[in-house]
């Protein structure tokens, strides 16, 4: 159940140029999140912004009772969020939304992230290697000094191969390139991936080529972030057709083949 909690900010740290991770302390939530799931924080005391922005849990410390997320500054709400002073009160909303499922049958899954993306697969990558599930991180980023998730993976001791658009390091192009190649060369029963919508197509076409089961989090525009608004609409793919679903309340996690994607909409 989610509840709204006043959290106490203890960490907040710029990592490489606008991208920051911020870790505050809300028992009641770290208790209950489960990798995937989200947190809508209240920017400001002041009206605008007026509406939460929600971010992925990028990592829990259940004993202390902290949620760490991890962000990048693209507008107002997420340039007022950089500037919260350590020990300063937030208003937090969570956990929300579908988790990602944890495939105890699976001998070695990938984890593919985009950007920002990368960040509830982190998280992610803990709980799948504590089950005893083989795991390796694919990450991309458009150059080296933005592939901040890294540090994560190096400190919980998960293996990970990288891209950059710019060649600066791993492989040079994109992850979903990465994604292709592995496939190719080691075994993969299932795929977890979070980033761009044109990253999680390509994710998801590859997966079903190999006929390879999967998850994806969708990261689109929200409001109200409960379910109540229709704000988070995106098209999926039903028996019959296709319809709405709420990003909030149904995902952001989606099996894949289930999200209908924008080009494949206009098809
Ligand atoms: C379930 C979920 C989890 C998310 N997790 C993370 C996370 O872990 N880390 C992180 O950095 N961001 C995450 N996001 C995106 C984050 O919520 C937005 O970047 C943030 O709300 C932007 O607020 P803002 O006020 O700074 O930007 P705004 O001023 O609202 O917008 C600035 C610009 O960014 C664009 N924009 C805003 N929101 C999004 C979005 N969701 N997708 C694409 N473009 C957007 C706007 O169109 C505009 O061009 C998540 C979104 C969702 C729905
Ligand atoms: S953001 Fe309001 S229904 Fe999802």
């Amino acid at each position: 159940m989610s509840s709204v909690e006043k959290a106490l900010v203890i960490r907040h740290r710029e990592v490489v140029p606008d991208y920051y991770e911020l870790e505050f302390i809300a028992p009641e939530i770290a208790l209950e999140v489960l990798p995937g799931q989200f947190v809508n924080i209240r920017i400001s005391d002041s009206l605008d912004p007026l509406l939460r922005r929600p971010f992925s849990v990028y990592d829990v410390d259940k004993k202390l009772g902290s949620i760490t997320v991890f962000y990048k500054v693209v507008g107002k709400g997420t340039k007022l969020l950089s500037q919260m002073p350590i020990q300063k009160p937030l208003d937090v909303m969570g956990p929300l939304g579908r988790s990602f499922s944890i495939p105890t049958e699976a001998d070695q899954v990938f984890l593919v992230g985009g950007g920002v993306g990368i960040a509830p697969l982190v998280y992610l990558s803990r709980v799948l290697s504590s089950e005893g599930i083989k795991t390796k991180v694919l990450m991309g980023a458009s150059t080296a000094g933005f592939l901040a998730g890294k540090s994560m993976f190096e400190k919980f001791g998960v293996p990970f191969l990288v891209s950059t658009d710019d060649g600066s390091e791993g492989l040079k192009g994109r992850v979903t390139q990465l994604l292709a190649e592995q496939l190719l060369i080691d075994k993969c029963d299932y795929i977890f991936a979070c980033g761009p919508e044109s990253m999680l197509e390509t994710v998801t076409e590859l997966a079903m080529e190999q006929n390879i089961k999967g998850e994806i989090s969708l990261e689109g525009h929200m409001a109200c972030g409960v379910g109540a608004c229709l704000g988070c609409a995106h098209l999926v793919k039903t028996g019959e057709g296709q319809r709405y679903a709420k990003i909030c309340s149904e995902g952001p996690v989606f099996k894949i083949g289930e999200v209908l994607f924008h080009s494949q909409d206009e098809r």
